[in-house]
């Protein structure tokens, strides 16, 4: 299906992704749709970076309630859209289109879908002091950021394979400075005793469960009750997850994450709050690829 025919459709919401096919995100929403007793559908469709502006302008037919968008177009999408909500404007990327009377909204559901999948991991995490180390200079960091920073309130570290792209994060960042302290670090000078939640919004891992974005050594400095997230969910238990147990920490992985970006979407696509337990037990069904 191409994407002009895909928005074609009527009460219909897509994935605009390449590659797009082996998507986990029309399981989710169909089976969001079945429990929500609504009449719609959710199509991955794949849209080369040239056919973006075409398949966003399809999105504002009647009837058609938005579309989640991967890579590669989460930042290139925010130039065709009307809005973004504060969240989208500070990460610079859009995970969600919301369509409503021929108006687009751009919306980032990846930073609130954080915040409830490490509510859920670390119920007492606001007792653990401490500043937030997040791996990774991409848009998955971005979001990481402004879930620490602005959700969280907490001081927040960089820490990117390529240092430079973790200090250009840092710069560009929006009012810097109005939340908690900001900055990019080598992770031999991170103060890791004084950390309390490692981020990975690294690709590091993902499909390679000898890979990890740490050092194991930099972990057992981190005091009990730290979490160490990864927002890779493929394999389910990473290199950086086992070493954070065998250091005695509490590791999650991203399909919570994955889930609640989903049911944020949802609800902001449809007004209907679906429970979370509808969008894993899709994720836990097909298991056909990685990716949203
Ligand atoms: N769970 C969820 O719902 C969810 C949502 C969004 C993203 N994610 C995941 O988050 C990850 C990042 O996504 P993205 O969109 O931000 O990707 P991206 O823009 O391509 O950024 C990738 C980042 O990973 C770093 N990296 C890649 N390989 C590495 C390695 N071997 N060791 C250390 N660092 C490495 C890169 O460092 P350099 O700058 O040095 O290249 C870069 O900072 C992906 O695995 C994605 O699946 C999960």
């Amino acid at each position: 299906m191409t994407a002009q025919d895909a928005s074609a459709l009527s009460l219909q919401a897509f994935l605009f992704a390449d590659p797009a096919a082996h998507s986990l995100s029309p399981h989710m929403h169909r089976a969001a749709f079945q429990s929500a007793g609504l009449r719609g559908d959710y199509t991955a469709v794949r849209v080369p970076a040239p056919d973006l502006a075409a398949a966003v302008a399809g999105l504002r037919r009647p009837g058609v309630l938005g579309a989640n968008l991967s890579l590669p177009h989460k930042e290139a999408a925010l130039p065709l859209l009307d809005d973004l909500t504060p969240a989208a404007r500070a990460i610079g990327a859009v995970n969600t289109i919301i369509h409503r009377g021929g108006r687009l909204t751009g919306e980032n559901t990846d930073a609130p879908g954080l915040l409830e999948d490490l509510r859920e991991h670390w119920p007492h995490g606001e007792g653990v002091p401490g500043a937030v180390v997040v791996l990774g200079a991409g848009g998955a960091a971005r979001a990481g950021v402004y879930t620490a920073l602005t959700l969280l309130g907490r001081d927040v570290v960089v820490v990117n394979r390529t240092p430079e792209r973790a200090r250009q994060l840092v710069a560009s960042w929006p009012g810097a400075g109005a939340w908690g302290r900001l900055e990019a670090a080598d992770a031999s000078s991170v103060p890791w005793t004084d950390v309390a939640l490692v981020i990975n919004a690294s690709s590091a891992g993902l499909n390679n469960p000898e890979q990890t974005p740490l050092d194991a050594a930099y972990l057992r400095r981190l005091p009990p009750g730290a979490l160490v997230y990864d927002m890779v969910y493929a394999p389910p238990e990473t290199r950086l997850m086992a070493d954070a147990r065998a250091a005695g920490l509490r590791a999650a992985n991203g399909l919570g994450m994955l889930a609640q970006q989903a049911r944020l979407a949802f609800t902001a696509w449809t007004g209907r709050d679906v429970p979370v337990t509808v969008f894993r037990e899709a994720l836990d069904s097909p298991r056909s690829g990685e990716r949203k």
